[in-house]
């Protein structure tokens, strides 16, 4: 017989995210309205061994649906990969009555979720993380507003860039991913994109070859993006600008794509996630993901999401590759 849930921990993990809070939102406003109480965990797993516990109501999250970054606070932390530090987790849990554990972050952060389940608590996971690198799911929260930042940023370059008829090399963050690389190339309409899993593309010769191209085809300016798992950003730039005589800069845009407020598009994805994943508890279910896949949100196992592998959407570089010639 599956367990009744009676209060739910959250916490997010590992690195904010917008649209974190409109999740955190409605995961609190979702379990109230099914008569559960909410407890807040500060600083993600951290917080959880320290006990920094808090009741959550439901004006404790009143005015951040559109705010950046998490109100829970965020942290990562490498000692919970202990099992004495996993059975200390699980113990606060008990001893602040949470008999379920929604937990916001990445899939490092998942692989916590899946020990606290094997120790007796409930745990699931919402994919959160600008970085879209979380296989079993579509979406993660975070991903559209970082995108929309990064579009911003490249189309405010672009303007200086054009000015001088420069390249512009612009670094973006992904982890080991090419995701935001890939789909801000596309939507900044950039000459190149250095993704890690096209690893064929790196070389020197092919980013100077496209930009030599589109300069003859009439371009007067380039946009080179440089995913942070290909990194050299700064290099290239000297050797663009060494090779062609193009005078080039380097631009890495570094946090100010973690922040901001949440577009319409995240904030529905977190709060269709937050509600799912209280439901997924009050059904009994533990070690799950909330996944979004094929326009459904669905849920997943968490041993079996972790084995996952990410891929880039092919199609989407290739369409790129073929709207960039000139
Ligand atoms: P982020 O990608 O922002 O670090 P995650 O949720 O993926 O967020 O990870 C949070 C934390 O979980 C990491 O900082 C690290 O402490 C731990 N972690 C992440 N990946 C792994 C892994 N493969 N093995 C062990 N621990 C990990
Ligand atoms: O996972 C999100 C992310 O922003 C990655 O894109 C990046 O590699 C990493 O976090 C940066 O982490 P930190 O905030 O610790 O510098």
């Amino acid at each position: 017989m599956s367990k009744e849930i009676k209060t739910i921990g959250v916490l997010t993990s590992g690195g904010d995210a917008p649209g974190m809070n409109a999740a955190i939102r409605a995961v609190v406003r979702a379990a109230l309205s099914n008569g559960l109480r909410v407890m807040g965990i500060r600083r993600g797993y951290e917080g959880l061994i320290n006990g920094d516990i808090f009741e959550m109501g439901p004006k404790s999250v009143s005015d951040i649906i559109h705010r950046g970054g998490t109100i829970l606070y965020t942290a990562r932390c490498p000692e919970f990969k202990k099992p004495e530090v996993q059975k200390r987790g699980a113990e606060m849990c008990k001893v602040f009555g949470i008999d379920g554990l929604v937990v916001i972050g990445g899939d490092g952060s998942f692989q916590w979720a899946q020990k606290l389940a094997n120790l007796g608590i409930n745990t699931i996971g919402i994919p959160g993380t600008i970085d879209l690198d979380i296989a079993c799911t579509d979406y993660t929260i975070g991903f559209d507003t970082a995108l929309n930042v990064v579009v911003d940023a490249i189309n405010k370059l672009r303007d200086t860039s054009s000015s001088h008829e420069r390249c512009s090399v612009v670094e973006v963050m992904g982890h080991n991913a090419g995701h935001i690389a890939l789909w801000c190339g596309l939507a900044c309409g950039a000459d190149v994109v250095l993704i890690p899993e096209k690893k064929e593309d790196y070389t020197k010769e092919y980013v100077i070859r496209k930009i030599i191209n589109n300069r003859h085809e009439g371009k007067n300016h380039n946009i080179v993006i440089v995913a942070e798992g290909v990194g050299g950003s700064a290099e290239l730039a000297k050797d663009i600008e060494s090779i062609t005589g193009i005078e080039a800069r380097a631009t890495i845009l570094g946090h100010i794509q973690r922040g901001g407020s949440p577009t319409a598009i995240e904030i529905k994805h977190a709060s269709m996630m937050g509600v799912k994943a209280v439901e997924l508890l009050m059904e009994g279910k533990s070690n799950r993901i909330v996944a979004y896949r094929c326009d459904q949100y669905t849920d997943i196992n968490i041993d079996e999401g972790l084995a996952m592998e990410k891929s880039v959407d092919t199609e989407l570089y290739r369409v790129n590759k073929v709207i960039s010639r000139y």
